[in-house]
């Protein structure tokens, strides 16, 4: 029988930069984002998790949109905050590049000390939104003892299936 593959095996390994601020360390700019994600827990409809996340993306006009995880008693109709607020900017604003994009998790009465973390899905459409305009998103994760900065949301999600993998 024939090899399938005319290659050997190699390693690679992926790498991905993320910097961790004390508050202080952020603009202004990425301080307010931050702030609208954190204001925005308040509006988060999770009767079933109580885990309550904000989101604000900021647009190339100077824009902000505002997103908040909405559950339903059908589960897996609920949506992420980051999904909401990327599909309500692509709604909204279909010409403009998200520039920026911060979360903040609030529970138990209080924000969480680290980050939470975009979940698998929410990735996938992050990278979606980074393709379609050719432009990175500066990802802002919000915790109370740090704040986690990615550069590009493809940090976040290596060997991304993106329109081109339709081409196969
Ligand atoms: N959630 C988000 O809104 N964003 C994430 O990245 C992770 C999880 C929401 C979904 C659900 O409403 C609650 O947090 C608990 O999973």
């Amino acid at each position: 029988m024939q090899p399938k593959y005319k290659i050997t095996m190699k390693e690679y390994h992926l790498s991905a930069t993320m910097r961790v601020y004390a508050w202080d360390e952020l603009s202004e700019e990425q301080q307010s984002l931050l702030r609208i994600a954190k204001d925005q827990t308040e509006r988060s409809y999770c009767p079933y998790s109580g885990f309550h996340v904000g989101a604000a993306v900021l647009l190339g006009n100077g824009e902000v949109i505002r997103g908040c995880n909405q559950e339903n008693a059908a589960y897996p109709s609920g949506l992420c905050a980051e999904r909401v607020a990327l599909f309500a900017a692509g709604a909204q604003y279909p010409e403009q590049p998200v520039t920026k994009l911060a979360i903040a998790c609030y529970t138990d009465g209080h924000f969480t000390k680290e980050p939470g973390s975009p979940c698998g899905a929410c990735r996938q459409v992050m990278l979606e939104t980074e393709h379609r305009y050719g432009n990175k998103m500066e990802v802002l994760l919000y915790g109370e003892d740090a704040v986690y900065v990615f550069d590009s949301a493809a940090d976040l999600l290596p060997l991304i299936f993106v329109s081109e993998n339709l081409k196969g």
